[in-house]
């Protein structure tokens, strides 16, 4: 199959809701389904296509729900399983898919599987986990991302035994290497898609194979885990037997989280004829401002613009011909990308938003937007550690303070680090807590939204951030090219623009991006200088645009998307 073979997955547009933060309706401060319900025309009017909920199942919320457990139920803070079944049954009558999250790489240590498995060291379930037995001594070193001393072996009393958890002490991992435990999964899986559900976003996917031998982390990855923990010997195989007994069998998408998968192994969880996943997230630019393997430390400096458009187009000749790619720049584990990637200053707010809205939906690639990105929502920045709520920023506030670390770094690089910036509630409207809730929400709102952040606003201006979405979503679906065309980087070096050309048999089109804050130019290829450019969309007023037959001149974050007839 080649990569332009039509598929809906392609031609969607993801809508990820965090449901925790997205719209309470009964107001104890948490959203929940029935206010996802009760929001749905607003989802549809946006124009994507499916929705993807963080996790709701049953959870003690060590990691906010990435800490299930019982797979099968949903979290009395979301409501029930007949809010569920509602929201499925309204959400495809509205032509709306739902995708779930799917985390199969670690339970809650609350989850009955563990709860047996740590009973003894014969109990039925206990190899459901992967327990070192402390006789052997301590076991080779592994990273935990949520633990204090990011330390993945924890040391259980009862049966004198270690067991290993990638994320916090209350997220033990499951032992992929048990038949049974795969089996049970699978069944899980299919529960979940003979109640409807249109597809999976899976949990850190690539870290599922483990050499449960566990030996030292070779030398080849200097340290560097996100690899190792990705190239674990049996994925492959993992993948396919969950294709072949469950996914081949429904009409879903799949997309995975896989840290640690480069470009070269890409093609190898995503290539059609191997049967394994549609799409995953890789982390290259996730990684970019970050100091290197570092998940809160902001690196020095920032990033340069050559950089971000060399990790798009890299990616993207990967997927040139097989396989699929998905586009996002931010969810819930990262900041808000016009804080990030652009310039959240009230003077370039607008125009650095909806330049991100521009590059977004005319990438090739499944574009995922995380809600609130549509309204242009910033980075919150809490500089108290009592408004933070993530066990992320907690534990290395912890850390900082035990290793009599500078609180006032730590605060410098959670203000743009913390994945809290992501979290605090969506902006609906100028109410108390913007919309949100009646009450006082689970976090702190961002206190911004009072300054035309929000969607009550943004729905009456049609000059807003919003409808600029709107219209670029429009854009994308006029336009099969958008989806499936070619892609081509113009000028890779130049540090202010990223332009590109996306093209195919019907159109050519041309997409000029100013990443910076200062009038720039580019200078147009020798082709299309003949050719007649018909703006398409534009984040300036028209008659702002400058366009002789060498050069473009783009105002700050100006967004340009030209229909080129030749
Ligand atoms: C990745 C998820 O996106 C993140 O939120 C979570 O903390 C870890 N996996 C552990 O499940």
């Amino acid at each position: 199959m080649q990569a332009d073979q039509r598929k809906w997955w392609k031609e969607g547009i993801v809508y990820q809701i965090y449901p925790r933060s997205f719209q309470d309706s009964n107001d104890d401060g948490i959203g929940d389904l029935r206010g996802i319900i009760n929001r749905l025309d607003y989802i549809k009017s946006l124009g994507v296509d499916i929705v993807w909920l963080n996790p709701i199942y049953a959870s003690p919320n060590d990691d906010n729900g990435y800490d299930i457990s019982d797979y099968q139920s949903i979290h009395p803070d979301f409501g029930t399983m007949a809010d569920f079944d509602e929201l499925i049954q309204k959400m495809h009558q509205k032509g709306l898919r739902l995708v779930m999250d799917l985390v199969i790489n670690h339970t809650s240590d609350e989850h009955i599987w563990f709860q047996e498995s740590k009973k003894s060291r014969n109990n039925p379930y206990r190899d459901f986990y992967l327990w070192w037995p402390a006789e052997k001594g301590k076991p080779a070193a592994r990273y935990s991302y949520f633990d204090v001393n990011n330390d993945a072996w924890q040391y259980d009393v009862h049966t004198d035994s270690y067991y290993l958890h990638y994320f916090s002490v209350k997220q033990p991992d499951l032992n992929w290497e048990n038949p049974k435990v795969r089996e049970a999964v699978y069944d899980m899986m299919r529960w979940w898609f003979d109640k409807g559900i249109d597809g999976f976003r899976m949990d850190v996917i690539s870290y599922i194979s483990k050499d449960t031998n566990f030996p030292e982390l070779p030398k080849k990855y200097n340290g560097n885990f996100l690899p190792f923990y990705a190239q674990g010997p049996t994925i492959h195989q993992h993948l396919q037997e969950m294709n072949r007994k469950v996914l081949a069998h429904y009409n879903c998408m799949t997309v995975g989280e896989a840290p640690g998968v480069g470009l070269k192994e890409a093609l190898d969880f995503v290539d059609e004829d191997r049967k394994e996943l549609d799409m995953f997230f890789h982390f290259d630019l996730m990684e970019l401002d970050r100091k290197p393997g570092e998940f809160f430390t902001m690196r020095q400096g920032g990033f340069k613009l050559s950089e971000f458009k060399k990790i798009h187009t890299d990616w993207d000749a990967v997927f040139s011909k097989k396989g699929w790619g998905s586009i996002f720049l931010s969810n819930h584990d990262f900041p808000r990308p016009v804080s990030r990637w652009a310039n959240d200053h009230p003077k370039y707010w607008y125009h650095a938003a909806t330049m991100l809205h521009t590059f977004l939906l005319s990438m090739r690639g499944t574009p995922y937007v995380y809600f609130g990105d549509e309204i242009g929502m910033t980075n919150v920045r809490f500089d108290k550690i009592d408004d933070y709520r993530d066990i992320g920023t907690l534990n290395a506030y912890q850390k900082t303070i035990k290793e009599g670390g500078n609180l006032q770094d730590f605060f410098a690089n959670h203000k743009e680090s913390s994945r809290d910036n992501a979290r605090v509630p969506m902006q609906w409207n100028a109410d108390k807590y913007a919309g949100f809730s009646g009450v006082t929400p689970w976090i702190p709102n961002n206190p911004n939204f009072i300054n035309g952040i929000h969607v009550a606003a943004q729905e009456k201006d049609q000059t807003s951030v919003l409808q600029f979405f709107k219209k670029m979503v429009g854009i994308r679906k006029k336009h099969l090219t958008l989806v499936y065309g070619q892609y081509e980087i113009l000028e890779p070096d130049h540090e202010q623009i990223y332009a590109y050309k996306r093209f195919d048999d019907r159109n050519i089109f041309l997409v000029v991006l100013n990443f910076s804050d200062t009038v720039s130019e580019f200078h147009l290829p020798a082709e299309t200088q003949e050719a007649h450019f018909e703006i398409i969309l534009s984040n300036y007023e028209t008659s702002d645009h400058e366009i002789n037959p060498e050069k473009i001149c783009l105002q700050a974050y100006q967004a340009m998307v030209c229909k080129i007839n030749t």
